[in-house]
């Protein structure tokens, strides 16, 4: 029983029982009550996340993949143990899954760090699964990779396909706006979830999958296949081997994390018309290994990164089609010239040498060439101005063209509640061409930043065919949404950030070109209002107990990617994108 050096497998961590040996004999004795040998025991350990759950119909195939990896770390001569996580599905968790996100890093981390490993498989899918996985995985330092649940099929109804969740919104659109009756909706309900995994537009969990494999931190072609496929049990097998490898290389994520691998995951994040929450992950994992990400350059890469991928919600097809359109690399493949070819993955290898050894491109149409995008800019455009000090942004790419450059007035909400009780009022004093306000739908507003920045048309708008206005939040948005959407605003207004000042009336002016987003509202009267509203604002309550105290406590901004502030790195060392000389 002789302690290897440094400890390897079940000789790492061991529980603090004042005698080494003895820890090891009876973590031993422990296990073996499962049947294992000690040929198994002496192989590399690689720790497998299972994160299914029967509230999370996004990881509804991961007995599946569970099988497949291990038969992958098995074939590679690992020894694999498989132990659960949080589990956190869009749809099931109150108040929002963003604010329990920050809770499945810290499980995922201390789980890693507690529980002896050599590496380590994380499936992951639905939206904030795989941010938390990849955030606690930076943080733990072991190695790991990232394995995702994969897309769902896509459903048809009346002979036209449909998928989640941008066909949920127009359906639901269409519903409110009268134009469809409740047996059809229900009908549609039937068909737009055709199978277990991920939602099957360019939502936030296939944004995440590919800047999880632009980052370099999932095997090559790993992100796109959907979940139901050969391909995707394939790309388990796969995993799990290279997790093996992983091992024996100590090829811990901060080797592959750089500041160069999130300034490719940008790019990425960009060109494929991705999720507005992807900014917010990026910031928070990157974070956790010292790396700040400056929004700015990021809005300087998107002038010459445009977006080639025609999937919804900016354009028309789904993630099934993208597959079979040859997945994130026939992406890279256009992005070349822009990327840094050689950031390490999770192979060993570097982009550029995996991107070498791709299969070769061939013709399709989901993904366009450089000189023919979608959407000449990047999908995502940051705004400034007094509104938005601190930064906001808007997904430009599923916006309306006319309201890109808008003045109009505001209608306000001071909450989600407000909201809630007053924008279908068939008395609400609105019109097509007012910029609808949400406030207090922040971090710490909501709290947890829900993704409600999607504020449905008033009723009484729909009703007359409004099919976008601009709207203004402190809160997100789905990335299968689509409009003329501004979100993110910080300081949130929960934060006393000018956005808490607005009212009913003001005129706003939002020019995307100019990168601007101003309340049309002199100094000296903002000023006033700031100081009536410090005024008049109650003492604050003290924080309730438990989870929430903590979250309230130490969440932070969406520029740092509202982790808690004292899971982010001690110090930022690094900045991405890099800068140019
Ligand atoms: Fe899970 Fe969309 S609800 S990915």
């Amino acid at each position: 029983m002789e302690t290897p050096t440094p400890p390897t497998g079940f000789h790492k961590g061991l529980t603090s029982y004042g005698d080494a040996g003895f820890s090891y004999f009876l973590r031993t004795a422990f296990i073996k009550g499962g049947g294992f040998s000690n040929d198994a025991l002496a192989r590399p350990v690689i720790g497998l996340i299972n994160t299914g759950s029967g509230y999370n119909p996004c990881h509804g195939n991961a007995p599946a993949l569970l099988e497949a990896a291990k038969r992958g770390i098995m074939l590679a001569g690992g020894l694999p143990v498989e132990f659960p996580t949080i589990s956190i599905h869009e749809s099931f968790a109150h108040p929002t899954s963003m604010f329990l996100r920050n809770l499945m890093a810290m499980d995922t981390e201390e789980m890693i760090r507690a529980q002896p490993m050599d590496a380590v498989v994380m499936i992951g899918g639905c939206d904030k699964t795989v941010p938390a996985q990849l955030m606690g995985a930076a943080s733990a330092g072991v190695p790991a990779i990232q394995l995702f649940t994969g897309s769902m099929l896509t459903g048809s109804h009346q002979g036209e396909r449909v998928g989640a969740c941008s066909d949920c919104r127009r359906f639901w659109g269409n519903f409110r706006a009268g134009e469809i009756d409740e047996a059809e909706i229900n009908r549609v309900n039937d068909q737009l979830i055709a199978s277990v995994g991920t939602c099957s537009v360019m939502g936030t969990a296939s944004t995440m999958a590919c800047v999880t494999e632009a980052l370099g931190m999932t095997v090559p072609g790993g992100a796109s296949p959907p979940a139901v496929t050969a391909d995707r049990m394939r790309i388990a097998e796969l995993t799990g081997s290279t997790a093996v490898a992983m091992a024996a290389q100590r090829l811990t994520p901060d080797k592959i994390m750089t500041p160069a691998a999130f300034e490719n995951a940008l790019r990425v994040l960009l060109a494929i018309g991705g999720s507005t929450n992807g900014i917010i992950h990026l910031t928070a994992i990157a974070g956790r290994l010292g790396i700040a990400i400056d929004l700015e350059a990021f809005d300087r890469i998107g002038r010459d990164t445009p977006v080639l991928v025609d999937l919804k919600p900016s354009g028309r097809y789904y993630m099934e089609d993208f597959h079979h359109a040859g997945g994130l690399r026939s992406v890279l493949r256009e992005l070349r010239p822009l990327l840094h070819l050689d950031a390490l993955t999770v192979t060993g290898r570097t982009l550029g040498e995996e991107l070498d050894a791709a299969p070769p491109a061939f013709a399709q149409e989901i993904v366009r060439p450089r000189a023919q995008p979608i959407y000449a800019e990047g999908g995502i455009a940051v705004l400034r101005g007094n509104l938005a000090p601190g930064g906001a942004i808007i997904k430009q790419s599923a916006a309306s063209k006319h309201l890109l450059e808008h003045e109009g007035r505001a209608v306000v909400f001071e909450n989600a509640a407000d909201m809630a009780n007053r924008i279908d009022d068939p008395a609400l004093d609105v019109a097509a061409n007012d910029i609808l306000v949400l406030k207090r739908i922040g971090p710490i507003g909501a709290p947890g930043m829900p993704e409600a920045g999607y504020l449905p048309i008033p009723k009484k708008l729909a009703r007359q065919g409004v099919k976008d206005m601009v709207r203004i939040s402190d809160g997100r948005m789905s990335g299968t949404a689509m409009g003329t959407i501004v979100l993110h605003v910080i300081p949130e207004a929960a934060l006393g950030g000018p956005l808490a000042i607005v009212q009913t009336g003001d005129r706003i002016r939002l020019s995307v070109t100019q990168r601007s987003l101003s309340l049309l509202v002199s100094d000296a009267e903002i000023a006033a209002r700031t100081a009536a509203l410090k005024a008049a604002a109650p003492e604050a309550a003290a924080p309730e107990r438990g989870y929430r105290r903590l979250f309230l406590d130490h969440v932070t901004q969406a520029d740092q990617g509202c982790d808690f502030d004292f899971l982010r790195a001690v110090k930022m060392t690094a900045v991405a994108p890099l800068k140019r000389a």
